[in-house]
């Protein structure tokens, strides 16, 4: 069985699917694996790297993905990706299954068992597969380095022979993996920060990093969906949290924001009236921006300034760590691939939740039932 990774071709995108380490877990299982010619240089993986792990390196992605078993990428296939592979070939990656079904629905077609690195069940014998989990924290500390170098004070409190600089006020909304991570990370940097969660479960997450919760008066007693998602909230409930919370954003000097609701637009949270109240050279980084930004501001992958608050929808912060991002994702992936091989072959044992919870497509049909939901397939 022959695994297969190629270069991403999506514009920014700096990560591989595979790295060295990765490598030689699948090849350890008996599994041949190949890599196209200069996949990794922007993880900063050399071809020499992988061929040291006897991974052959091959200039031609078409041809690659024509011969590949089992294809592993970060971002969703093209159709031109698409066309290349085989029928009854694997595809282990991030497809964006909930927000995208109609990819899901060209894969059935091209008839490729795909699994979607989103679906990787949120359980504990499943870390080692969640690509979500592992990405989003290395977005989470990104964000607040972008906050610390886009606005216009320091994080840290520092006392000077001309005075003491106070420290910056920082707010996280959203304290899902990547928002604790952020506080983590504006905690390490000596920002004072506090946060918001609609799940009250996290309070106690939030304030053993040193963090404040912000207590708001509604009620979210209802707020956490199976599987320790959030649910979708109403939208009075929206703008109510949206005029509560609005008092602690105009007084932070940077915000991260990472609320999200799977499968349904990020909820707007920080309206254009609120940021106008926020202090000159104040900064928002909005890490909802992929699925239309928690701030009604945001533009996807581009800088904002209203009434000098500068606003940030970074889409793909992970690629900007992509050595890092690369290796986890590499492990995320060879964990899942290993998990669904017996013998050297794709074995799928569907009374697995991680291997019936991941898969999307199979014999031609999408056999998610959230993503069938979602193309009203029933
Ligand atoms: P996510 O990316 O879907 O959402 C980010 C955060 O936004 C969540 O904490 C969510 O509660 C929050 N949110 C949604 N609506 C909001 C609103 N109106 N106001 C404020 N915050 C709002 O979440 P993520 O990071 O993917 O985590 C989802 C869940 O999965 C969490 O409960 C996490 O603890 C759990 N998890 C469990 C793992 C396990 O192996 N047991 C591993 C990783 C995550």
């Amino acid at each position: 069985m022959l695994v297969v990774a190629i270069q991403e071709t999506v514009p920014g995108e700096r990560r591989v699917a595979l790295v060295p380490d990765a490598a030689r877990l699948i090849k350890k299982a008996g599994l041949d694996v190949a890599v196209q010619a200069g996949a990794g240089y922007g993880a900063g993986v050399e071809d020499a790297a992988y061929e040291k792990e006897q991974v052959a390196v091959h200039a031609d992605a078409a041809a690659l993905l024509a011969k590949a078993d089992v294809v592993l990428k970060v971002q969703p296939p093209s159709d031109a990706e698409l066309a290349c592979m085989r029928r009854g070939a694997a595809l282990l990656s991030f497809v964006r299954p909930l927000d995208e079904p109609q990819l899901a629905a060209r894969l059935a077609q091209a008839g490729v068992t795909s699994f979607a690195m989103e679906l990787v069940p949120r359980i504990t014998r499943a870390q080692a597969m969640d690509a979500l989990s592992s990405q989003a924290s290395l977005a989470g500390y990104r964000a607040v380095l972008l906050a610390g170098t886009s606005m216009a004070k320091v994080l840290p409190m520092m006392t000077t022979a001309a005075g003491t600089i106070a420290a910056a006020r920082v707010l996280v909304i959203g304290a899902g993996v990547a928002g604790l991570q952020a506080i983590a990370t504006a905690r390490r940097l000596g920002a004072v920060v506090e946060a918001y969660d609609t799940r009250p479960a996290v309070k106690e997450q939030i304030e053993s990093l040193g963090a404040r919760f912000v207590e708001l008066p509604l009620d979210t007693s209802d707020a956490e969906a199976a599987g320790g998602y959030a649910k979708a909230q109403s939208d009075e409930f929206l703008a109510k949290q949206r005029a509560l919370l609005g008092a602690r954003v105009k007084i932070a000097d940077a915000v991260v924001s990472t609320a999200a609701v799977p499968g349904s637009r990020a909820p707007l949270l920080i309206d254009a009236e609120t940021v106008a109240g926020m202090k000159p050279g104040s900064v928002i980084v909005d890490l909802a921006a992929a699925t239309g930004g928690n701030c009604a501001l945001t533009r996807a992958d581009e800088t904002v300034v209203a009434h000098g608050v500068t606003i940030l929808g970074p889409t793909n912060l992970p690629s900007t760590a992509a050595v890092d991002a690369s290796r986890v994702y590499a492990r995320n992936l060879a964990t899942l691939l290993l998990h669904l091989v017996k013998d050297g072959a794709l074995a799928l044992d569907l009374e697995d939740e991680i291997t019936r919870g991941t898969l999307l497509t199979q014999g031609g049909e999408v056999v998610h039932p959230a993503v069938r939901a979602k193309l009203g397939l029933g």
